[in-house]
């Protein structure tokens, strides 16, 4: 009985809730049994309502109006483009440092879980900056004291994105309408559809698995399918 209630007593939080994974992971945690109150830190309101929800609007520049968060389990669904963030330290501000902040501030709380969506090719020693920044953080949350890291390396994220992306749009017609070539060997770097992946994050979370998971993106599709 009290093994259950702690099955369903549990609080996610949710950074990057406004993007495309990480809406939807919103909205499976809103459904899942296993949380009974889920924390988005957006930073402009969310249209969303639901009971379960908390979604106070914060400044990651304060953070005062963050540090006392309490959760179980963390997803962290956070990321920007270079070309969008305008500079490689404004882009490290939202891949790297905001992420690490609250994944200090939330275990230091209380959390036991960190689940962060990275990226095919993470690799702290990559040439390439974005593969490096995400390896660099997937390394930072791996010292600190939570019982399990969960990181999830997705190929390129197939779902409804409202704003425009040249380079996205051409990788996404590419896994969507030429699949067959992601066959055999290519098959780990078939697109990654945005609602399979929030499904394994949760799956995953909810786990007894401790220590650092790596995730790579056929994995994501083997452990849909178990
Ligand atoms: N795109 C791909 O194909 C792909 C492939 C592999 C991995 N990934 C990684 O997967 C993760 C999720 O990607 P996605 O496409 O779902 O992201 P997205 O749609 O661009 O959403 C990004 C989220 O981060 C928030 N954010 C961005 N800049 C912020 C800032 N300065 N301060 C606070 N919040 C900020 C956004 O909030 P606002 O709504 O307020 O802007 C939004 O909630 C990212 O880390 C990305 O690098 C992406």
């Amino acid at each position: 009985m009290l093994f259950l209630e702690q099955m369903t007593n549990k609080t996610a939080l949710v950074i990057g809730a406004t993007g495309l994974v990480g809406e939807e992971t919103l909205k499976q945690l809103l459904k899942c049994a296993d949380y009974n109150k889920v924390i988005a830190l957006p930073r402009k309101p969310l249209s969303i309502k639901n009971a379960k929800l908390e979604n106070p609007v914060v400044d990651f520049d304060k953070p005062e109006q963050y540090n006392n968060i309490k959760a179980d389990d963390v997803f962290c669904a956070m990321g920007t483009t270079i070309g969008k963030a305008g500079s490689q330290a404004a882009f490290k501000k939202v891949d790297y440092e905001i992420p690490l902040s609250v994944a200090g501030f939330a275990v230091k709380n209380g959390a036991t879980k960190f689940i962060l969506v990275s990226s095919m090719g993470a690799n702290a020693r990559s040439g390439i900056f974005y593969s490096r920044t995400k390896g660099e953080l997937e390394q930072a949350l791996a010292k600190l004291k939570y019982k399990a890291v969960i990181v999830v390396r997705p190929s390129i994220l197939l779902g409804d994105r409202k704003e425009q992306r040249t380079g996205e749009a051409i990788g996404r017609f590419a896994a969507e309408k030429l699949s067959f070539l992601f066959a055999g060997p290519l098959a780990k770097y078939k697109g990654t559809p945005v609602d399979l992946l929030a499904g394994v994050m949760i799956k995953m979370a909810n786990g007894d698995k401790a220590g650092v998971q790596i995730v790579e993106n056929d994995e994501i599709f083997a452990i849909a399918e178990k």
